[in-house]
């Protein structure tokens, strides 16, 4: 455990990888780097991890080891990366979606509603579009989309409204703009409220869903056969995603057939019901609670 993010299902995942000592690697979503520690304490040269991130704070949590190769970049990337390295083929990837304790607490990053700084949630600071451009870029139905879609916001045509209307007579700059904005609309639990509109901006402010559809894909193309493919969710139209593609190859779950009429199945599901943490890691750490696993081997 570390300051910067405290690993969710640790063992639950790694065990799921069922490490051999001398494979290949890639844990997608490196952070504060704790489930990589425990993959690498488990490898001997020359078995590698590869770790990716798009945070550059993260790099700060990399260490010296010739069994981690640190790869900055979006996930959406992955076999271009291994391919530069000459790892075409890897024995198993961890993916543990969504944003770290510390991106959420440091509060200039804007990703969380209990700061006032500038309305970012970019977790790539070098590129993209900010929160407060999507706020006043967007149109108002694109704006309803998201926050019914990503954050199940239930009065998400009347907060479009009030988006539109407020950039009208000023642009949204600072957390504050839309906090201030979100007082007056809130129902209910305003914390729930804040949250649901907050994590909505964030999905689409770093396409997530967009990219975990390029990443299955892609780790889909480069697992052994044989390899594992382990995932943690913090929504459930990720996890919606992950399974479906885990039984169908594709993220809509649409079953395929080849010419002979084959139901093309390239995973073997090894949890039929999602791995939650127990009560005792939720105690510990409440960011657990939304978490689920999932697991599958290539076939
Ligand atoms: C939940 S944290 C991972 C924590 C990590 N497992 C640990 O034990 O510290 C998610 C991390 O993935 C990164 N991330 C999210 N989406 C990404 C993407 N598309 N490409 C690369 N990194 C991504 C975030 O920047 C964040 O650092």
């Amino acid at each position: 455990m570390t300051a910067y993010h405290q690993p969710v299902l640790l063992l639950e995942s790694i065990e799921a990888l069922d490490i051999d000592p001398r494979g290949l690697y890639v844990d997608v979503t490196f952070g504060g780097g704790g489930h990589s520690r425990e993959i690498v304490s488990r490898l001997e040269v020359p078995g590698k991890l590869f770790a990716f991130d798009q945070d550059e704070e993260a790099v700060g949590n990399v260490w010296e080891d010739p069994r981690l190769d640190f790869i900055p970049s979006n996930f959406r990337y992955l076999q271009r990366f291994l391919r530069l390295r000459g790892a075409d083929q890897v024995n198993g990837i961890l993916a543990d979606l969504g944003v770290s304790s510390h991106q959420f607490d440091a509060g200039e990053r804007g990703f969380s509603y209990r700061f006032d700084a500038m309305l970012d949630m970019r977790m790539n600071a070098r590129e993209g579009r900010t929160a407060a451009d999507l706020l006043n870029d967007l149109d108002e139905g694109e704006l309803q989309r998201i926050f019914g879609t990503y954050g199940e916001v239930r009065n998400a045509k009347t907060l479009a409204q009030a988006v539109v209307a407020r950039r009208n007579r000023l642009p949204f700059l600072r957390i504050s703009d839309l906090t201030t904005l979100l007082e007056g609309l809130a129902k209910g639990n305003r914390m729930r409220y804040f949250s649901q509109v907050f994590q909505a901006l964030r999905m689409e402010v770093n396409q997530e869903l967009d990219a975990l559809e390029d990443f299955l894909v892609q780790a889909q193309r480069v697992l052994k056969p044989g390899g594992r493919l382990v995932v943690i969710t913090y929504h459930s139209l990720e996890d919606r995603m992950v399974k479906n593609f885990f039984k169908t190859g594709n993220v809509r779950g649409e079953l395929e057939q080849d010419f002979y009429g084959n139901i093309n199945r390239p995973f073997q599901v090894l949890t039929k019901k999602p791995v939650l943490p127990s009560a005792e890691e939720i105690a510990v750490n409440p960011r657990a609670r939304s978490a689920k696993l999932r697991v599958a081997e290539k076939v």
